[in-house]
């Protein structure tokens, strides 16, 4: 199976960092093709530019190349910490130019955009893990838990997948090396469970 995971975080020694290389190990021990891109480490470059949100735009050869394996891929795995209830702004970036018309969804014939687009995504399920430092009682009461619907409903559920995981690791500066070994156990679960080996 192909598996892309997808990383947002500046720091090599980030809890985020372990997060998703447990992700990536286990994923290829079970015998999957997995691409990894660690966001920041390959130099992403967020910005949107005017000439590529037409549909039909042509895209620079790095971002076909991010295009065409989140298309193909059959699983997808994002990390990322919780920067003021969104994802960093390179990830956010990230999706503003990957997850793009004609590769993650397309609006119906007649539409101009103002319908319900289908789906183009491939990938049977996706995970988010999250890293916070708000205890999720508080995350949901008092903000509404942002990532939660954009990554479910504006993000995956638009571009077709039904399968969508998210599991929030908090409080993380306070964490002690045991309750981070066993969130990473949940991480293998987690991935296990999404994407078992063949
Ligand atoms: C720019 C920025 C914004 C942040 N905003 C939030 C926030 O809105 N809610 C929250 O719980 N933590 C917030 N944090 C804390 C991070 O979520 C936390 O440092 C991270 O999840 C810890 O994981 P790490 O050790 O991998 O960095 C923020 C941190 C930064 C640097």
């Amino acid at each position: 199976m192909k598996v892309s995971v997808i990383l947002a975080h500046p720091d090599k020694r980030s809890f985020n960092r372990t997060i998703a290389e447990t992700a990536v190990v286990e994923l290829r021990q079970a015998g999957h093709s997995v691409s990894f891109h660690d966001l920041y480490e390959e130099g992403f470059d967020p910005i949107l530019p005017a000439s590529e949100i037409p549909a039909q735009a042509p895209c620079s050869s790095s971002i076909d190349q991010h295009c065409q394996e989140i298309a193909e891929a059959e699983g997808i795995v994002i990390v990322h910490p919780n920067w003021w209830g969104q994802p960093p702004a390179i990830l956010k970036g990230w999706v503003d130019r990957v997850i793009r018309p004609g590769v993650a969804y397309n609006f119906l014939e007649g539409d101009s955009g103002e319908g319900v687009p289908a789906g183009l995504l491939k990938a049977k399920a996706a995970i988010v893990f999250n890293t916070s430092n708000t205890p999720a009682e508080r995350e949901r009461a008092v903000f509404g838990d942002p990532l939660e619907t954009i990554w479910k409903n504006c993000i995956f559920g638009l571009c077709g997948v039904k399968d969508v995981r998210r599991e929030v690791f908090s409080v993380v500066v306070t964490s002690t090396e045991a309750q981070r070994q066993k969130w990473l156990a949940q991480v293998r679960d987690l991935v296990m469970r999404c994407f078992p080996a063949r």
